[in-house]
């Protein structure tokens, strides 16, 4: 057994000031818990450095911004705040989780004078799926449930209350053997998976759902830039489950998963080919800091 994450050393951000990691604690009575006031950020440090810190610090403050809440902290204080835990926690390479949320000063969906609390946590995640599918392609299970309409929530805030469907989703694929889900969004079109994007190709032609109702995320966009620095074409469109049968190489991207070939969506098969490999690479080598590279 692993250690509980409630257990582990180490120090957390909270609030403004490090505190032991085991004493990082809510009450039972804190609205983030009962109402999903709560909005999060998943960053990458790689070689002692965070990828794109600042677009994910800068995507966290408008995720509270659109829950109607101000994170108490500006931009330079935050990137400050994971850059210092980071060297506290004493990792090069790890995973880092700022959250956002209303506290506990009084019960009830209106909140408006709630605390807005931040703590920030670093662990070391080395790889979102099982390292030994991963280069193979992981299998995907096609989810229940639907990304939801835009009128119906706030799909563009990074928000806690949105990853409910992905864990039941991403549990039903499990107990199925698969490694996740792909979810279609509320009209039937190709959205995400549960925590990361996804891309096709066909005809050496990359394909990618328009991020209408989901997460248009940080690596996503920088898989897009990558793919045309290789002068490949990327076509941002809406696809149609039907066209997964025409598509030879698929792949997810985020954060934690990184690009992740997929080998099967339910009845589907591609290959990981050369794109796709291509695309891994040029991922890997992006993230790394620069004054590294330059060295
Ligand atoms: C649901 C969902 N979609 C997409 C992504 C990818 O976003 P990013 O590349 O900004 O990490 C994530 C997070 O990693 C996610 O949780």
């Amino acid at each position: 057994m692993s250690v509980p994450f409630d257990q582990m050393d180490g120090q957390i951000w909270f609030n403004g000031e490090f505190v032991d990691w085991k004493d990082a604690k809510v009450h039972v009575l804190t609205h983030g818990l009962h109402y999903a006031s709560a909005v999060f950020e998943g960053e990458r440090a790689y070689g002692g450095e965070i990828f794109k810190l600042r677009e994910h610090t800068e995507r966290l403050i408008e995720s509270g911004r659109i829950l109607g809440f101000t994170v108490p902290y500006g931009a330079d204080e935050i990137d400050a705040a994971c850059n210092e835990l980071l060297r506290r926690q004493g990792f090069s390479d790890a995973y880092v989780r700022p959250i956002a949320w209303r506290g506990s000063e009084s019960m009830g969906v209106a909140a408006q004078k709630n605390r807005i609390n931040l703590a920030i946590s670093i662990w070391q995640w080395p790889s979102y799926f099982d390292p030994e599918q991963r280069m193979k392609g992981i299998r995907l299970d096609i989810a229940e449930y639907r990304r939801p309409d835009p009128r119906t929530a706030p799909s563009k805030s990074k928000a806690a209350g949105l990853y409910m469907i992905c864990t039941i989703s991403k549990h039903a694929a499990e107990a199925k053997g698969y490694a996740d889900a792909l979810m279609l969004d509320w009209r039937g079109q190709v959205a995400e998976a549960t925590g990361a994007n996804i891309f096709f190709v066909k005809d050496g032609v990359v394909h990618t759902p328009t991020p209408d109702c989901f997460l248009d995320g940080i690596t996503r966009r920088t898989v897009i830039d990558l793919a045309k620095r290789r002068g490949l074409e990327v076509q941002v469109r809406a696809i149609q489950p039907e066209e997964l049968e025409g598509f030879s190489e698929a792949f997810l991207c985020g954060t934690a998963a990184e690009v992740t070939p997929v080998a099967e969506i339910g009845p589907y098969r591609f290959t990981p080919g050369t794109i796709t490999r291509q695309l891994v690479e040029d991922y890997m080598a992006e993230v790394q800091p620069k004054r590294l590279a330059a060295e």
